[in-house]
């Protein structure tokens, strides 16, 4: 289990964990948090699972959340525009792949919108939820999903060789508490820029640990499948492709993959 104390003891934020909310199982830390959001709790609050039950990940599907893993979420309350949501799961992408670079000595990129991958496969999915009243967001609630000392044996059957986790990837277990107060002081830092509509910084940063930009790509977004050249992501965070009639679509939701030729 994760000693709280251990991640508590010499965290340098102002914000992120300062509260933190710690259980051996939940259905979904999006969900506890979603709850405790609504009911007034403070900006930068945590909570961590040792396992969810019924984890979520984007476009509806089920996130496998065995022990061993990094589960958490996060209440923000930015003052922000709804569509600026895209921007700041953009953001969390990159304070993850930084830390995952940094302590960790792995190769990480970003797969567009929020995927982190480690050769390939991946390693960190991120599910942004909001809750607005008309076009003020009240809060957001960052969920964060890190294969860390799982096994990739465990996972479902077709997610095996898709997916990985550090603990493979290092051939050793990763000191959790350790990794978990490396993220929330590189969230907090990349969210702090974020706030002070330093966005263009951050995307700089994305783009140099993004893959697949340059690249022909296939993505399905909202039941339609695109085939183009990845030329950008713009400034709201949104995807741009050049198909093969000449046209850049801008996608805003969706799955990537490397065009099959
Ligand atoms: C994805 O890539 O589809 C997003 C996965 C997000 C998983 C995390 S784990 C913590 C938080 N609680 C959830 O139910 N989902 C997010």
């Amino acid at each position: 289990m994760i000693v709280l104390r251990r991640i508590q003891d010499g965290l340098q934020t102002e914000l992120i964990g300062k509260e933190i909310h710690h259980f051996a199982e939940v259905t979904s830390t999006n969900d506890v948090a979603k709850k405790l959001a609504a009911g007034g709790a403070e900006e930068g609050t945590v909570i961590i699972a040792e396992t969810q039950t019924g984890g979520r990940g984007r476009i509806g599907r089920e996130w496998f959340s065995p022990k061993g893993g990094v589960w958490f979420s996060i209440i923000l309350r930015p003052k922000v525009s709804p569509e600026d949501a895209l921007r700041l799961t953009l953001t969390t992408a990159v304070a993850v792949a930084h830390v995952i670079r940094r302590m960790l000595r792995l190769n990480s990129e970003i797969k567009w919108p929020n995927d982190v991958l480690i050769e390939g496969k991946k390693v960190c999915g991120i599910l942004t939820e909001m809750s607005t009243s008309g076009k003020i967001v009240k809060s957001v609630v960052l969920g964060i999903g890190i294969n860390a000392n799982v096994n990739v044996e465990s996972f479902p059957e077709h997610l095996r060789n898709s997916v990985t986790s550090l603990k493979k990837e290092l051939r050793e277990e990763v000191p959790r508490e350790r990794f978990l107060q490396a993220l929330l002081e590189e969230l907090e830092r990349y969210y702090t820029m974020f706030t002070r509509s330093e966005f263009d910084l951050i995307l700089e940063e994305w783009k140099e640990l993004a893959r697949f930009l340059g690249s022909h790509i296939e993505v399905v977004s909202c039941g339609e499948k695109l085939v183009g050249l990845a030329v950008d992501v713009d400034q709201s965070g949104a995807l741009l492709i050049k198909t093969r009639d000449g046209n850049v679509r801008r996608v805003v939701s969706g799955d990537v993959s490397l065009q099959k030729l």
